[in-house]
């Protein structure tokens, strides 16, 4: 079975067919389903997912362009929910330098990024990272972390092969989803030849980066055997070996998703 890492069943474009979409998850070969929170309003949407379904999961924490609805009290409530037990990992969270050129406001990332990250350690739950047009910024940071013991993913991963293997070393793990499939995504091909199969995490990020042949399409959990397809492609290995490895990965990352399944 999958387990998927990364998905955003809360956002509006899944409203039409919620319901049906993941009622079709097991069926499908979609086994464990991580919800990820990315501003206040979506981790409580995620809440309701995670309570709602059994085989969905949920990250809590505010994406670097949403910490506007960010301060102190929605923090702590964050904090609280993360004592839930299928609150599993902290996230979104991060740098994002693409959408934002400000630096007052970089700074002010950089603030939340550290007082979630903060927050990860306190709860020992691992964290899910989002960096965009950041590499150095989130790199001195996450470097940080990974000597505090702070464990995770960087999600939908973009940067070089290199930094890849610098993350691997730290002991995290590199998420990939759609991009992949792309014709113009040489970067992030290397850099998936070059780490072990056993630090990748499988991901949609849906409703968005949709794999060929769907790309500019919604995304969902559905189409992640074709991301295990070039995947295993990559790395000499069939579309199953990568679904069971990618799923031991997931488990051992995020341990509260693991201990209620087995
Ligand atoms: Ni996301």
């Amino acid at each position: 079975m999958i387990f998927e890492s990364h998905a955003h069943y809360e956002s509006e474009r899944f409203d039409p067919d919620r319901e049906q979409l993941l009622a079709s998850m097991k069926e499908n070969g979609i086994g464990t389903i991580i919800n990820v929170g990315s501003s206040v309003e979506s981790c409580k949407e995620t809440v309701k997912l995670m309570e709602t379904y059994d085989f969905i999961y949920g990250a809590l924490g505010v994406h670097p362009s949403d910490i506007s609805g960010l301060n102190e009290e929605s923090l702590k409530w964050i904090e609280e929910m993360a004592a839930h037990p299928k609150t599993v990992a902290v996230g979104e969270i991060g740098l994002d330098y693409y959408w934002e050129k400000d630096p007052e406001i970089r700074k002010q990332q950089k603030y939340w990024f550290r007082r979630q990250l903060e927050l990860a350690e306190r709860t020992g739950l691992p964290v899910i990272i989002h960096s965009r047009d950041a590499a150095q910024d989130t790199m001195e940071i996450m470097k940080e972390a990974s000597q505090k013991g702070i464990r995770g993913v960087i999600h939908c991963y973009s940067y070089s092969e290199e930094m890849a293997l610098e993350y691997v070393k730290m002991g995290y793990y590199i998420g990939v989803g759609g991009v992949v499939t792309f014709k113009n995504a040489r970067k992030l091909k290397e850099a998936v030849e070059a780490i072990p199969a056993e630090k990748i995490l499988l991901e949609t990020d849906c409703p968005y980066m949709a794999p060929e042949p769907y790309r500019g399409k919604r995304n969902s959990s559905l189409y992640l055997p074709l991301v295990a397809e070039k995947i295993g492609e990559l790395k000499g290995l069939s579309r199953e070996a990568v679904i069971s490895i990618t799923t031991e990965n997931a488990t051992r990352l995020f341990r509260k998703a693991g201990a209620a399944e087995s």
